[in-house]
């Protein structure tokens, strides 16, 4: 019986850490996030983020969902591991955060979406224009380039953001069941809020649990993308797509993205949720990332999505069908960078400075 026991015991018990080592939701006493009243001894406690001086400051103003700060409160500060892992994922800081060329390298302090701080200190082109960290683009307005006026400016989730249910107009609201039931360790199949990637309602993809904090070609988010076959194909699991709701031109329509037959022809826009392998033994294209046409080496400074849906990491390219599809992420961060256009790498600055990016997949034209 002993014996038995023991053996029960050594074969349930990693059973029972499992989820504890590898859930992705939030954790930590309630108050640490939510007040109940917004009041401590007559006192407000929630805490908006000042700008300016990059201080919280009391807000007697309740949250929704009795939280003790926003979007911006949350999200904003330093990344840094701990356990190997991203506590909570920072998108804004105040001060310099570390990007280097690419925002993949062994120093580097940025997210997957890069960071708001660019846009954040007057750089206009560099970023996102989001509510809360700085006022409206000089430039766009609140007009996405390639889509219709959003009429007020951008939010983080909402009616007018890029996260949550975009049919409802409070961001809370719209992000309503996502963070309390985040599970990073299977594929997000669009189904609810809380099973999008990164809780952009109805994107597919596998998270990095470090949110692509100093990626790898096998540490880094699995996008999803389709190989179309028309330029009206509009698939909203994929990451394109996202980008799509607002700058639609870019991505889908008739007469928007081919000249001809879509992927036969020449382009009047950038392909994206277009398949590179397809052309991958006789173009340029086979040399992906350094390689053969045969399991490139994946490429964290130009990233391509897949077709694939399971939890594994796709950490080379030319290995299934359908995994070396462009997309809008290949060449730009969804937050901001220190480049204009949002791009990964300083792509204005080439040759002589900046870094060109485009070399990955355009191996000849370097
Ligand atoms: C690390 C921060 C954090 C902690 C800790 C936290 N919450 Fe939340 N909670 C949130 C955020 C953010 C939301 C709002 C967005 C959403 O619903 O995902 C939320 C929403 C909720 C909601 C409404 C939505 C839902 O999922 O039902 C309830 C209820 C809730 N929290 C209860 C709790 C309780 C009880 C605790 C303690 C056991 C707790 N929370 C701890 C961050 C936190
Ligand atoms: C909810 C609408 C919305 C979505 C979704 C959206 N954008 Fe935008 N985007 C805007 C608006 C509005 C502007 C113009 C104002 C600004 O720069 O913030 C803009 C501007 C841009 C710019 C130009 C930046 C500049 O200042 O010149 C780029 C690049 C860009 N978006 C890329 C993307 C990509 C890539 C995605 C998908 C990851 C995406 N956008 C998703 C609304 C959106
Ligand atoms: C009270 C603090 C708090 C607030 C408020 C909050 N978040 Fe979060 N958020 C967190 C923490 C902690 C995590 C990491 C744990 C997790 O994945 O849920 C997180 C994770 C996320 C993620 C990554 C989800 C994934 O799938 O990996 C996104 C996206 C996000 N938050 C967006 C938002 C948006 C948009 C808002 C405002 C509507 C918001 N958050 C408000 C604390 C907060
Ligand atoms: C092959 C790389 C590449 C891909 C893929 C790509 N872009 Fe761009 N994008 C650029 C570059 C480079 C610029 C800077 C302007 C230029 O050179 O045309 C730019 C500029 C933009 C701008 C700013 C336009 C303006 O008027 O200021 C927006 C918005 C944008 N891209 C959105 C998107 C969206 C949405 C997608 C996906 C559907 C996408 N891009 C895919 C490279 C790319
Ligand atoms: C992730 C891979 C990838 C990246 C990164 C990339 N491209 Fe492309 N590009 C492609 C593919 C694939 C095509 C379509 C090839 C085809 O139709 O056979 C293409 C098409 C083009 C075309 C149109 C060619 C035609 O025949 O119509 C131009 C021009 C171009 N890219 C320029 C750029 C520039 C400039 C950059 C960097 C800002 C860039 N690309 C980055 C993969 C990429």
């Amino acid at each position: 019986m002993k014996t038995t026991k023991g053996v029960k015991v050594l074969v349930t018990l990693p059973l029972l850490l499992f989820p504890l080592v590898c859930d992705a939701k939030v954790t930590g006493q309630c108050g640490n996030c939510h007040t109940m009243h917004n009041s401590q001894g007559g006192a407000a406690v929630a805490r908006v983020l000042d700008m300016v001086d990059g201080s919280m400051d009391l807000s007697s103003t309740p949250n929704e969902a009795l939280l003790n700060t926003d979007c911006i409160g949350c999200h904003q500060g330093s990344n840094s591991l701990v356990n190997d892992r991203i506590v909570t994922p920072y998108v804004l800081r105040t001060s310099p955060p570390t990007y280097d060329s690419t925002g993949t390298e062994g120093t580097t302090t940025t997210l997957a979406g890069g960071n708001f701080y660019w846009v954040s200190s007057g750089q206009e082109a560099t970023g996102h224009n989001v509510k809360g960290i700085t006022s409206p683009d000089v430039r766009h307005g609140n007009l996405p380039p390639g889509g219709a006026d959003l009429t007020t400016q951008l939010t983080c989730a909402g009616t007018y953001g890029c996260h949550g249910d975009r049919t409802v107009s409070s961001q809370i609201q719209a992000m309503r069941r996502s963070h309390h039931a985040n599970d990073m360790d299977s594929w997000k199949d669009g189904s609810t809020l809380a099973k999008s990637y990164r809780f952009l309602y109805s994107v597919q993809g596998l998270e990095d649990k470090k949110y692509e904090f100093q990626p790898a070609s096998n540490q880094h988010n699995k996008y999803y993308g389709i190989d179309r076959t028309l330029e009206t194909q509009n698939d909203v699991s994929t990451i394109s797509s996202l980008c799509g709701k607002c700058h639609g031109d870019f991505h889908q329509g008739s007469g928007k993205i081919a000249a001809g037959t879509f992927g036969s022809g020449v382009w009047l826009r950038h392909p994206t949720d277009f398949d590179m392998g397809r052309a991958a033994t006789t173009t340029e294209y086979a040399a992906y990332n350094g390689g053969s046409g045969a399991n490139n080496v994946y490429s964290v400074i130009s990233p391509v999505a897949t077709a694939s849906k399971t939890a594994a990491i796709n950490s080379t390219v030319y290995t299934t069908a359908d995994d070396a599809i462009v997309m809008c992420l290949s060449c730009h961060r969804a937050h901001g960078t220190p480049y204009p256009a949002i791009l990964r790498w300083d792509y204005k600055s080439w040759p002589g400075a900046g870094y060109n990016g485009c070399a990955v997949c355009h191996t000849t034209k370097d």
